[in-house]
């Protein structure tokens, strides 16, 4: 089976948080980028995130000849994929409706192009149910935000080629990700579990009022937050075990696996969580816009990433170990 790897033209199936995303990525890497999203104003939107993003992707470094210029919004979505040489969908995340979106864009995409969704953790064998060569149809799913986030989590579904979860991987390093295959076709994936395994502890602390939103938030950045950004849960609890390593925390920390510290099951999304929650973010906001806040963000990772690249090199470390 023929696939194209080295891609010119990215298409866009949906320009929303995600699909902006890609869109950034996409021309900060020298691409020529088609994008379609049904929301009405969605194209001047689109050219608003990106502009917001370009700072970033700037102090990142730009290929030569990646502009702004190069993104055309156009207005179907046969018009989207014609020419891509790649395919990213980033449509809300309801089953029904990526399953009657991907009969359409994989009708109208050449049928070499590797198609790739975005979703969080929905399963491909089921929303490519009606693909056109489903055997090039694969789930990228990315962080945001993605034009900066490394992380892309590829796997396929039942019909799906090996050839194509290689071909994405390479496409996906092309735009300077760090994919990672991932190897059961699970809900949720690897990353979302854990992440929301996460939110519906904070949920809970926030329900039962041992904690504000903010003292949730400050309970992670100052302090597991900072290790995550560059040794991931095994690695630190290795070192949480002293010399004697993982054995040795596994016998320590073993018996708190018994004690009901943790809820799991979410709590129930009553008026008052959700009252409490956004409440407590939106004091945790203040004056500042989204947008302000998203530039603060992305300098803040910017200058995390810078920080552990070079402290990787001087480990003689690569960027992707
Ligand atoms: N937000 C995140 O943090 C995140 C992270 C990783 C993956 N995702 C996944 O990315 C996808 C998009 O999420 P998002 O957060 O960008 O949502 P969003 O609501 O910000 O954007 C969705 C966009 O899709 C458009 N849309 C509506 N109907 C459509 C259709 N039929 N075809 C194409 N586009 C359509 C909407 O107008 C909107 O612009 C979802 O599958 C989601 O699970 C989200």
């Amino acid at each position: 089976m023929a696939v194209i790897v080295d891609i010119k033209t990215f298409a866009a199936i949906g320009a929303g948080v995600i699909g902006s995303g890609w869109v950034a990525r996409a021309l900060a890497h020298g691409l020529d980028v088609v994008a379609w999203d049904p929301a009405p104003g969605a194209g001047k939107q689109l050219r608003d995130n990106v502009a917001n993003a370009w700072p970033a992707l700037e102090r990142v470094g730009l290929a030569p000849g990646a502009s702004q210029e190069r993104l055309r919004f156009v207005s179907t979505i046969e018009e989207c994929v014609a020419h891509a040489d790649f395919i990213q969908e980033s449509a809300p995340e309801r089953e029904e409706l990526k399953l009657a979106l991907h009969e359409q864009i994989s009708r109208a995409a050449k049928p070499d192009a590797i198609i790739g969704s975005s979703t969080s953790g929905l399963l491909p064998s089921d929303f490519y149910a009606r693909a056109v060569h489903p055997e090039r149809c694969v789930v990228g799913h990315p962080f945001n935000p993605v034009y900066l986030l490394p992380l892309v989590e590829v796997l396929g579904g039942e019909r799906t080629a090996p050839a194509s979860i290689e071909a994405a991987m390479t496409i996906y390093r092309s735009l300077g990700m760090r994919p990672l295959r991932v190897r059961k076709e699970v809900p949720g994936f690897i990353a979302d579990r854990l992440l929301e395994a996460l939110w519906r502890e904070a949920l809970h602390l926030v329900n039962e009022g041992v904690a504000t939103t903010g003292e949730i938030d400050d309970a992670i950045r100052f302090g597991a937050g900072i290790r995550w950004s560059f040794m991931g849960t095994f690695l630190t609890y290795t070192l949480a075990g002293g010399d004697a390593g993982m054995r040795h925390f596994m016998q320590q920390f073993g018996p708190a696996l018994e004690l009901p510290w943790t809820k799991l099951v979410a709590p129930k999304l009553t008026d008052e969580l959700i009252d409490c929650v956004v409440d407590g973010t939106a004091e945790q906001v203040g004056p500042r816009s989204i947008k302000e806040l998203e530039r603060y963000r992305d300098e803040c990772i910017t200058s995390v990433l810078a920080a552990i690249g070079e402290t990787k090199a001087r480990h003689g470390l690569r960027p992707e170990d």
